[in-house]
């Protein structure tokens, strides 16, 4: 599978050590893993062995009440013998009974200073924090911590705030693009996509429904990009009809 992805293009591979939904436990993947670092630790040095690109795990500071720090530390320590030098944590424990996935999103506590601890229990290793992470301030502190920021649920919901980050964080010029642009230019991506896959439009659509979160007339631009009857227009003319007065005004 590695090297499958490798093939493809892809720049990393990222082994999942933190899903705790119960059809992932069902196939020993996911967060279940966190409890067997040796194996995992064997994973991961069969995949750096078969591909060049870097291999990363992705997991939780812990499994069901395990509380202890010690837990993910030996996961960790593990896990980087076998060749791991990136981790991305999601700062919560995962809780394998009794929760839904999007509970085990919500309701485990998120522990950011666990994190921290790792990053200065293993300077060498990367380390990129993830859970909640929702504002420029929370960013920026993290940033100064740790190696990375890894934004899930906001940058769906929110994709605009993505706009200014190389800006914010990185010390690039700002650049002057708007929404508008950036949606005509998902057009031009669908109209690729279609042309060359026969993808409909709206599989590429329902992803960027956030793009006017907060403005004046965005749910009913939501709705125009949702509308399946419009499925026979090509996307710059479903991108008009979002944008009628007729729309915004409603
Ligand atoms: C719909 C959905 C699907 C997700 N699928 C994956 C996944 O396949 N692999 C993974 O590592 N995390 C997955 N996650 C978890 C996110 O990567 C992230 O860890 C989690 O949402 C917490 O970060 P956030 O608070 O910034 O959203 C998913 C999250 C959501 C909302």
């Amino acid at each position: 599978c590695a090297k499958l992805g490798e093939g493809w293009g892809y720049d990393e591979i990222n082994l999942n050590c933190g899903c705790p939904s119960e059809r992932v436990q069902r196939g020993a993947f996911g967060a279940c893993l966190m409890a067997e670092p040796q194996l995992v630790a064997d994973c991961v040095k069969a995949m750096v062995d078969a591909v060049d690109v870097p291999v990363t795990v992705k997991h939780r500071i812990g499994i069901d009440k395990t509380e202890s720090y010690g837990f993910v530390r030996d996961f960790v320590g593990t896990v980087a013998e076998a060749g791991c030098r990136t981790f991305i944590v999601h700062a919560r424990n995962a809780w394998l009974k009794g929760l839904s996935p999007k509970q085990n999103r919500e309701v485990p506590p998120l522990r950011y200073e666990l994190v921290h601890r790792l990053k200065h229990d293993f300077p060498a290793l990367r380390f990129s924090i993830n859970g909640g992470i929702a504002d420029d301030d929370t960013v920026h502190t993290q940033l100064r911590l740790l190696d990375g920021v890894m934004i899930g649920r906001e940058a769906y919901h929110n994709p605009w705030w993505l706009a200014d980050w190389d800006t914010s964080f990185f010390g690039d010029a700002p650049r002057d693009i708007t929404r508008e642009e950036i949606e005509s230019r998902m057009c031009d991506y669908m109209a690729r996509e279609a042309a060359a896959h026969g993808t409909p439009w709206s599989n590429i659509a329902r992803h960027m429904l956030g793009l006017r979160n907060g403005l004046p007339g965005a749910r009913r631009w939501r709705q125009v990009w949702s509308d399946h009857k419009l499925k026979g227009l090509a996307p710059h003319a479903v991108m008009a009809l979002a944008h009628e007065p007729a729309a915004q005004d409603a």
